[in-house]
């Protein structure tokens, strides 16, 4: 068999499957069925950092759900000298970061907290903010406020960028519908990247 495939349970996620390659060493992580770290979560992502513009060369960035922590290597090959704040609620999902991506996860500031809280009180800015929040299938609905995206984007600097991942399936869409319409209503107006899974909306400051 060339993959190996372990379990691990925590109360805020539940069952999360972690399935390695035993030749390449490359996990990916899935929880309900849904692909929650790895390749494929890395190849949606960089579509849309591909998007921001050449010459924004942030230095500080903030992940609101550092999860599996596979968002870390291909924020760092964007952005080399670039320091990283995680928060994320799950220890179990942390643990995971840290042992599949040790090198990065040591040099990561790692929060262990509800974004929404960290948002709300923190005080410190960031050149970029991405919003990669999941239990499961879902994106818990806070993300999808204005409320929650305006106190996010008054966590950026003068010339940062916020993006936020937002899933893309039956359920959803009249909850993103609405959201767009109210962000409308708040005057933001994000450029949005599709993918067949996962819209993207960038905010900038
Ligand atoms: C899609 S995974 C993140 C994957 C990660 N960016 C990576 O590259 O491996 C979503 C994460 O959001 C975390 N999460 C969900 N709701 C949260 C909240 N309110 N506050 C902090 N973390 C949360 C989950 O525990 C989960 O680890």
């Amino acid at each position: 068999m060339i993959y190996k495939t372990k379990y691990l349970y925590s109360d805020i996620n539940g069952k999360i499957k972690i399935v390695t390659n035993k030749i390449t060493g490359k996990s990916s992580v899935a929880v309900g069925g849904l692909h929650q770290s790895g390749q494929l979560l890395i190849n949606l992502w960089k579509q849309v950092i591909k998007r921001l513009p050449r010459a924004f060369q942030p230095a500080k960035t903030l992940l609101l759900g550092g999860g599996g922590g596979s968002l870390f290597p291909l924020i760092k090959k964007f952005y080399p000298q670039l320091t990283i704040t995680a928060v994320e609620k799950d220890p179990v999902m942390w643990s995971l970061a840290q042992e599949l991506y040790p090198q990065f996860a040591q040099s990561t500031k790692a929060v262990i907290t509800d974004a929404q809280n960290y948002v709300k009180e923190s005080q410190e800015k960031f050149d970029l903010i991405l919003v990669d929040l999941y239990v499961g299938k879902d994106i818990p609905e806070f993300v999808y406020t204005p409320d929650f995206i305006l106190a996010c984007r008054k966590l950026l600097t003068k010339e940062g960028f916020l993006i936020i991942s937002f899933p893309v399936y039956e359920g959803r869409d009249l909850l993103l519908d609405n959201s767009w319409r109210s962000q409308k209503e708040f005057g933001l107006s994000p450029t949005i990247v599709e993918t067949n899974t996962t819209h993207f909306a960038i905010y900038s400051k």
